[in-house]
């Protein structure tokens, strides 16, 4: 909802102003000594090797993400510790979320930060990462320090500061996206339903996206009855928006992001157990991810066109829901039964990808969805499944999720999986067997695709995440924006 943090940038000059952040660098190899910056340097000089102490003293290492507070006559020194061989952009923004971590930590709320002779990038680099870091979402508290969030001011002082504010204003609008992503998933499933979803998403038009939202009407028209047989057990209706950005050439092929938006999975009629269900209110992960995307592709004016597609729904048991062993037709034409209506997101993205296909006629398509716990068994916290019918893209994607930190690992496809979707009544099962759970939902969706170069992101494990990292707080993580924004960057 709000970043806590207020950026400043300005020309480094040879008077510091207090308090002064400053750095202490490992050198790679062991038993080298630390090397303070060229400010530290002058600090520790001028006071009479205070610095050099008080490192001594608290035997600060300058690890990863280490601070140590000195208070000096002439005010005080925030030392941060800094890796040597941490040099991309992705280290840089690191750096800014432990810079940020260690101001809370050291209770200093307004300070600069001596960059000294660093390069315009890596200034904005390091300020964007603070940014991301500074995400809170404090809507619905009504008292105390929660309801107000402590607000913090930091002046990036550099050699550049010019070069480096522009650099910086095309990073925040990627900010922007995914404190968009984060506040969709962050939102309570009573606030955020596919309606009120779909409206926020008109709020791209500023940015020059063109938005459409299709309502069930429009929907039932173009036959996506898969998608429709997940909400029609909802009192919410249901809602697919269509998020169009033309940066490219008029004959240039477009690339489809598409994304599941289950505002609430209560599993339907196959319901859930109560236990962690509230976590369901993130099911629309993959939704806020593409709408991020959007915002942040728009935002930056990056020359290429990129089509994001939502389908938004509501999966709840009613008198009205689907019941197991129903057969449905999809927008495709191909049946499917529906065995287990908890496997609710692949109906969704099934109906679509085929509008992707039909209307959009994509040159790749990527859908991102917390589409299974088995994902979570298979990789943890750490990566998202990628599953792809092309090796481009699939290293294309896996190269930006390295770039940004966003990582994802590929996982296989395959006709030995593809078999267990066989049904006895319809084309197919909504459902394999028991093993391989994630795997033969990508299968499931690969039948939609008709060959086009496509990959499907798992990021069940990865929309929310009790673990803060340097440049996302605990909660809603807002995965999916930096990745496919990179990847675009790219060149994808
Ligand atoms: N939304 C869930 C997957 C999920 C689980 C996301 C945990 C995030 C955290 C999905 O709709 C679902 O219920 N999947 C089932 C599939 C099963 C019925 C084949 C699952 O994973 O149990
Ligand atoms: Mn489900
Ligand atoms: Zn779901």
């Amino acid at each position: 909802m709000t970043a806590t943090l207020n950026l400043r940038f300005e020309n480094i000059s040879d008077t510091v102003s207090f308090p002064a952040i400053v750095f202490a660098t490992k050198p790679a190899g062991e038993d080298k000594d630390i090397i303070l910056s060229p400010t530290a340097r002058k600090l520790d000089d001028a006071a009479g090797g205070v610095l050099k102490r008080a490192m001594d003293e608290a035997e600060f290492k300058a690890g990863d993400g280490s601070s140590l507070v000195v208070r000096a006559a002439e005010g005080t020194i925030l030392l941060i510790g800094k890796n040597a061989e941490h040099t991309s952009a992705r280290d840089h923004e690191d750096l800014g979320g432990h810079i940020f971590a260690a101001m809370g930590k050291a209770r200093i709320s307004t300070a600069t930060l001596m960059l000294d002779d660093a390069a315009a990038d890596q200034v904005a680099e390091v300020a964007h990462g603070a940014m991301l870091a500074s995400y809170t979402f404090s809507h619905y508290f009504t008292k105390g320090e929660k309801a107000t969030p402590k607000q913090y001011s930091l002046t990036m002082a550099s050699a550049e500061a010019g070069k480096a504010e522009t650099a910086f204003a095309r990073l925040q609008e990627k900010t922007e996206g995914i404190f968009l992503a984060r506040d969709l998933v962050t939102e309570p499933a009573n606030i955020l339903y596919p309606v009120s979803f779909a409206e926020r998403c008109l709020a791209l038009r500023e940015q020059g996206i063109e938005v459409e939202i299709l309502d069930e009407d429009a929907m039932r028209k173009e036959g996506m009855h898969l998608l429709l047989s997940v909400g029609q057990g909802s009192r919410r209706e249901s809602r697919m928006v269509v998020m169009r950005w033309n940066g490219g050439a008029k004959d240039e092929k477009p690339l489809a992001l598409v994304g599941k938006g289950v505002c609430f999975d209560t599993g339907g009629i196959s319901i859930k157990p109560a236990a962690g269900m509230e976590d369901m209110k993130w099911d629309m992960g993959g939704a806020a991810a593409v709408t991020g995307a959007m915002r942040a592709i728009g935002g930056m004016k990056l020359k290429r066109n990129v089509v994001g597609l939502i389908g938004l729904v509501e999966n709840m048991p009613d008198g009205e829901a689907t019941r197991p062993g129903d057969v449905v037709t999809s927008m495709s034409g191909q049946t499917v039964e529906i065995i287990n209506t908890d496997a609710e997101g692949r109906l969704v993205l099934a109906d679509v990808l085929t509008y992707a296909l039909r209307h959009v006629k994509p040159e790749k398509m990527v859908n991102l969805a917390t589409l299974t716990g088995a994902i979570i068994v298979s990789l943890g916290k750490e990566h998202s499944g990628l599953f792809s019918n092309n090796d481009d893209v699939a290293e294309g994607l896996i190269r930006a999720g390295l770039d940004t930190g966003e990582k994802t690992w590929r996982m296989p496809l395959g006709e030995e999986y593809d078999k267990l979707l066989k049904s006895h009544i319809a084309d197919m099962k909504n459902i394999g067997g028991r093993w391989g759970g994630s795997i033969t939902a990508a299968c499931f969706l690969e039948r939609f695709v008709e060959g086009v170069p496509w990959a499907h992101i798992d990021i069940a494990g990865m929309a929310w995440s009790e673990k803060s990292r340097p440049t996302v707080p605990t909660g809603g993580t807002g995965y999916g924006v930096r990745l496919l924004t990179r990847w675009i960057e790219n060149g994808a």
